[in-house]
């Protein structure tokens, strides 16, 4: 019923069952197309894209590799922008006749950079359906690529400028050259969309030539400090010397933060906040909080790491003038930054098995933990500086709690509350290891769980918290699982979920990577209210080798939007000989996919 509790709808789509299909399966009733993939023009003018034949200044202009976050802002009913984050780059899926890292050209890594970053495009609605491609008339005059090469971005908030983010080639420390790794991300409610720089530490070398006083930092965040190659190192300094530690050993903290960037805007620079604290960060979603200012959830997406929020100063200005625009894209440049601490309250011990508690759930308080407010640090022997570039060790000192993996972190804006994507943590309760606890409940977690999150008295600036997980992910079959007391027999199985979205009515969609169930990765829909809470249904399956990114619902909840990303990323593939060949039939490439209901009707329900 239209005057239904938010996120309480009943989703009537067929579900889709487990596969290993090298094809996009949507349910009856849905169809879906390609909206855009790796190579095709972004920038008005690009190359036709030529696998045999790529060079950084083409890719430049094409849409990069990888593709992960998908934001869609609607400029009018007819017209919108799709903003996508491009995480990574699989060498050897994009050049034929790769032989090895060591045997790529300086060009080659250079489009590698260049296959990195953002895409903006501007889409047109087909007729008058759900389906959406890039616009084939007018201006185009938003589109545009961001960079690992050569986009400049502005660093804001109080670690901009200190001692640890200047080098030779910006001795002031305001200024940095790309951005990496952009994994999850959002669309804030003035119109910005931020991303988060997530696993930046496998772009470094020479971490054994950084000077000793800075090892202990680099290694908390993955940077080895024993060797000058990492394992599997991309080897970048052979394009660009600042990617050498030995060299540059402060480039490394130049990345790792919540990136903002204004679409709506191309000249503007797109800029790093450092008052969101620098992590592996999966990504950032912005709830207004009742009182106006400003809420940011965040994720550090290792295992082990931790939950963040960030409170802005300043107050949420509504409207489109001007005036409030520009104020509002100061908002996230200086706040309060949270990290998480989660108790249970069950009684009895957590024995790391999956079994449900005596008090029937898992669940418990939590609370937030103030870290730097301005330029105070609440951290012993750490400068607000300090605290907000090495932001995982003033969690260590602060004693949050170690989760599992947290990548998307996302508040319904109908409810206030706050769901979060634990991917899995096979190293949970290991020898030395942190044992399960009341929310990460499973010792060697392959399949993660979903958490929320419900701020006390429904005020998201608050510092306390109630938590409970309304799903433990894995097969039904299996004892260990748990869909929020609902029939198990009538839910799909689901395994590593990673980002989260929701629909126009409050339902919680759920997009997976690595299913460690053996099955393609694939996207999922549940209420999370009422007598359907827990009743998850898989909505589509990805193509061999994929996991699947985005989701975007959009307002009119009329299109489903999915990245495709790392489609055939098996060992031992390539161009030549590909694991999957979606989507043309020849070899692999990330794209961007969209999804409708044939009858126009609202998806899901
Ligand atoms: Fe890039 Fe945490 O996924
Ligand atoms: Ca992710
Ligand atoms: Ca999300
Ligand atoms: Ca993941």
């Amino acid at each position: 019923a239209a005057t239904a509790r938010p996120g309480s709808g009943a989703l009537t789509f067929k579900p889709i069952p487990p596969n290993k299909l090298d094809t996009l399966v949507v349910p009856n009733g849905y169809d879906h197309a390609v909206v855009i993939k790796w190579g095709d023009e972004v920038v008005p003018g690009a190359p036709a894209f030529d696998v045999r034949h790529q060079s950084a200044a083409a890719q430049a202009k094409q849409f990069g590799y990888n593709n992960d976050f998908v934001g869609v802002l609607p400029i009018d009913r007819k017209r919108a922008l799709l903003v996508v984050n491009h995480e990574y780059t699989n060498e050897d899926l994009m050049f034929p006749g790769f032989t090895g890292q060591d045997a790529l050209t300086v060009e080659q890594l250079r489009v590698a950079m260049a296959a990195h970053g953002m895409s903006v495009v501007e889409l047109e609605r087909v007729e008058n359906t759900g389906q959406w491609r890039p616009a084939r008339r007018g201006r185009r005059e938003y589109n545009r690529r961001v960079t690992a090469l050569a986009t400049k971005f502005e660093l804001t908030g109080p670690a901009a400028g200190s001692a640890w983010l200047r080098t030779a080639a910006d001795p002031k420390g305001r200024t940095v050259v790309g951005t990496l790794n952009n994994c999850a991300g959002g669309v804030t409610p003035w119109g910005t969309v931020l991303s988060g720089e997530e696993n930046f530490n496998q772009y470094f070398v020479g971490g054994d030539g950084a000077p000793e006083e800075l090892k202990p930092k680099l290694a908390r965040y993955g940077i080895p400090t024993d060797v000058r190659y990492p394992s599997g190192s991309r080897k970048w300094d052979r394009a660009d010397e600042r990617f050498d530690l030995a060299k540059h050993p402060n480039e490394a903290h130049r990345f790792g933060w919540v990136v903002e960037i204004d679409p709506f805007d191309p000249q503007a620079r797109p800029r790093k906040h450092t008052a969101l604290g620098r992590v592996k960060h999966e990504g950032a979603n912005v709830i207004v909080a009742r009182s106006g200012h400003v809420v940011a959830y965040m994720g550090d997406d290792e295992r082990f790491d931790y939950l963040y929020k960030f409170v802005s100063d300043k107050k949420f200005m509504s409207g489109n003038s001007w005036v409030a625009r520009k104020h509002n894209l100061t908002l996230l440049e200086s706040g309060t930054l949270y990290v998480a601490a989660l108790t249970g309250d069950s009684p009895g011990e957590i024995d790391g098995s999956g079994t449900l508690p005596a008090d029937g759930g898992f669940g418990g308080r939590g609370r937030w933990i103030k870290l730097v407010s301005g330029n105070r640090s609440y951290v012993d022997g750490m400068t607000a500086a300090d605290v907000l570039t090495f932001t995982r060790l003033a969690g260590d000192k602060v004693g949050a709690t170690k989760m599992d993996r947290p990548e998307d972190v996302e508040p319904s804006l109908l409810t206030g509350k706050v769901y979060v994507a634990l991917t899995n943590n096979t190293d949970r309760g290991k020898a030395g290891k942190a044992p399960a606890d009341e929310a990460n409940p499973r010792n060697a977690n392959k399949h993660g769980q979903i958490l929320e999150l419900v701020e006390d008295r429904g005020d998201n600036t608050a510092e306390t918290f109630a938590w409970s997980l309304p799903i433990v992910c894995g097969d039904p079959a299996d004892a260990s699982t748990y869909f929020a007391g609902y029939d198990k027999t009538r839910v799909s199985p689901i395994s590593c979920p990673d980002n989260v979205a929701f629909d126009a009515t409050g339902n919680l969609w759920i997009s997976t990577d690595g299913n460690a169930l053996g099955s393609n990765d694939g996207l999922f829909a549940t209420a999370v209210e009422g007598p359907e809470r827990g009743h998850l249904k898989q909505f589509l399956t990805v193509p061999l080798g994929a996991e699947t990114c985005g989701p975007f619902i959009t307002k009119d909840n009329r299109s489903v939007f999915v990245a495709v990303q790392h489609p055939g990323e098996i060992s031992g593939a390539s161009v030549e000989n590909p694991a999957s060949t979606w989507p043309d039939g020849d070899f692999a490439k990330p794209g961007v996919v969209v999804t409708w209901r044939l009858d126009g009707g609202p998806v899901g329900s």
